[in-house]
């Protein structure tokens, strides 16, 4: 249990002894720290239950919390509200206690296994910075709840399926008529055929097969006959639809990497699509499948919805799978692999429509039980100055990539030429506009859309990735210098800076539990923020290693330790790499 949930404990236990009895009860940091360090409200609420004078009440408790060594100050105000501040000499022993244990900030929760889908990448075509947040936002989600407690795995969930592929495998046939793949009276292996496309120019093949489609009817229909092929395993077509999936899968993979963003399941919208007749027949025995125009629908509307609810397209009238149906087989296939408490999905806010049919429909089905969890959570976009969704300077939809270059550009510049040597420059900067990038993209609340301002993310002052790493390398450096003095033991705390570090430090446990409540990385962000400015304050106003007095110098190291540690744990959660140097 973590030292602020057992300070909780012990003050609900003082009330109780005082004569009262509360359900819940959290410490609030108090909104005048000119009174004290926290503040506890209760009293009013209990004035209600038991029908007396809240200032009282606040006495009655007032006596007993003084009988605890960890407290002082307490004081009451106006009807009772009480004041209370943490005793130096406590404040020691919890720098130790976080010092030998940093899970003293944590309060793990109950096991829970989870599936998350976050990734969405779409095969062949380039990732673009509509894949950026989900990538950030889900993997931060997922180290998040990993480190409370839960067991989670991110799957990538590949778009390899439908068809775009067809379209591309039409054009690859186009462009190169005499492949194996083509010939029907091949027999060989089609492992071993090489096939003579790199990735730039199969991430051009979508866009130019998909304009093709659109001018000339005949393509169209070629490209729907192809789709068709590869999703009843026709082989060749089929082959050369795997092949093409292994290269962009690599592709992906390596973007995916150089964000910091790994996933433990690689499974694809194609995965789930085998599971099609096995859902297929579920909804037929359960009548829930209606036709309409040639197509098979499901009815999702509830008496209480307020807005219109169209029905779930299940099978589309030239015969495919729809993307809500994708989804409902890749539940099937989560349950039958991993039986999950809880599937979570993080995508696009202009998703919300879409997974309340498949969740409804799922549950109509019975593909999970009551007690399993469906959870959507969705994310605004990334918007240019324009206020509409970030582009290319010539208006065309800009690739992961892309974005990650543009960035670099920036805090290239800022590199310190007198701390890294020049070939190394290129490396750190890169690591510094992962950095940049996921630290602006995680700040704003997830629900909420946001500019892209480049100057402004990768500065090195203000709520930004590099004054974070900068700060946090800082205390590192420090560390190393001193690595001859003692830095064992916090003995005093002599500064009102020092304590409220620590005050801060202890609402850490608050933070972690609010953010995976809110699945949101917003107050993460700004408590590093916090935490490092007043770190920074703290260290423009000391000199530490050469501080005389050693009992002090020695409890502010073990104080930058702490915060270091902090700031590696959250910037870890957060998915932020940190480099060496800056
Ligand atoms: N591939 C989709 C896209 O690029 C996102 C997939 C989101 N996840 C899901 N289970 N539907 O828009």
């Amino acid at each position: 249990m973590s030292i602020i949930t057992n300070l909780e404990k012990e003050i609900k236990e003082s009330i109780k002894n005082a004569g009262y009895e509360l359900d819940n009860f959290s410490l609030q940091l108090s909104s005048r720290p000119d009174l004290g360090d926290y503040q506890i409200n209760d009293a009013m609420t209990l004035a209600r239950t038991y029908h007396k004078n809240p200032h009282q009440i606040a006495e009655d408790i007032k006596n007993e919390l003084e009988k605890s060594p960890k407290f002082t100050n307490i004081n009451i105000a106006g009807p009772g509200f009480i004041n209370i501040s943490l005793k130096d000499e406590y404040l020691v022993d919890v720098l130790n206690m976080i010092k030998e244990d940093i899970n003293s900030l944590i309060d793990k929760k109950e096991p829970k296994s989870i599936v998350l889908d976050y990734g969405g990448a779409n095969v062949a075509k380039a990732l673009h910075v509509g894949h950026l947040r989900s990538a950030n936002i889900g993997e931060a989600i997922k180290r998040l709840a990993t480190l409370l407690g839960y067991n989670v795995l991110g799957d990538a969930h590949l778009g390899d399926y439908g068809r775009p592929l067809g379209f591309v495998v039409l054009e690859i046939k186009k462009r190169y008529p005499d492949l194996p793949y083509f010939d029907e009276s091949y027999n060989g292996d089609y492992s071993e055929v090489e096939l003579p496309i790199t990735n730039e120019e199969l991430e051009k093949i979508y866009p130019e097969a998909s304009q093709k489609a659109k001018d000339d009817e005949a393509y169209l229909e070629e490209g729907r006959d192809v789709t068709a092929k590869i999703q009843s395993h026709v082989p060749g077509y089929y082959d050369l639809w795997k092949k093409v999936v292994e290269i962009s899968k690599k592709d992906i993979k390596k973007v995916y990497d150089e964000l910091n963003v790994h996933f433990e399941l690689w499974q694809g919208e194609s995965d789930a699509a085998e599971y099609f007749n096995e859902l297929n027949a579920i909804f037929e025995k359960k009548n829930l499948l209606e036709e309409s125009e040639g197509a098979k629908i499901v009815e999702v509307k509830e008496e209480t919805d307020k807005a219109p609810m169209p029905p779930l397209l299940f099978v589309k009238s030239n015969g495919t799978i729809s993307y809500a149906t994708t989804d409902l087989a890749t539940i099937l296939e989560r349950q039958k692999k991993h039986h999950p408490d809880e599937i979570w999905y993080c995508t696009d806010a202009r998703q919300e429509l879409h997974f309340t049919q498949v969740f409804r429909a799922a549950r109509k089905a019975e593909l999970v039980t009551e007690n399993q969890k469906l959870d959507w959570f969705g994310f605004g976009t990334m918007n240019g100055s324009d206020g509409k969704p970030f582009k290319t300077r010539d208006g065309g939809v800009m690739s992961l990539k892309g974005l990650i270059d543009l960035v670099n550009e920036e805090t290239l510049k800022r590199i310190n030429p007198d701390t890294v040597p020049e070939e190394e420059r290129e490396k750190i900067s890169r690591i510094i506009a992962i950095a940049t990038l996921k630290y602006a993209d995680l700040i704003p609340y997830r629900g909420t859309d946001y500019i892209f301002e480049v100057e402004k993310f990768a500065d090195l002052e203000g709520k930004t990735g590099p004054y974070l790493l900068y700060s946090t390398i800082r205390m590192k450096s420090l560390l190393a210098k001193a690595k001859d003095i003692k830095q064992e033991t916090a003995q005093v705390v002599s500064t009102k800076t020092e304590k409220d570090i620590i005050l801060t430090i202890l609402n850490l446990t608050n933070i972690l539990n609010k953010s995976l409540e809110a699945k949101s990385l917003n107050d993460i962000a700004e408590y590093l923020y916090k935490l490092t400015s007043q770190y920074n304050k703290f260290y423009a106003e000391n000199k530490i290693i050469t501080e005389e007095d050693a009992v002090k110098r020695e409890s502010w190291l073990v104080l930058t330790k702490i915060v270091y540690n902090i700031n590696m744990l959250l910037l870890d959660v957060l998915g932020i790499p940190v480099p060496e140097k800056m």
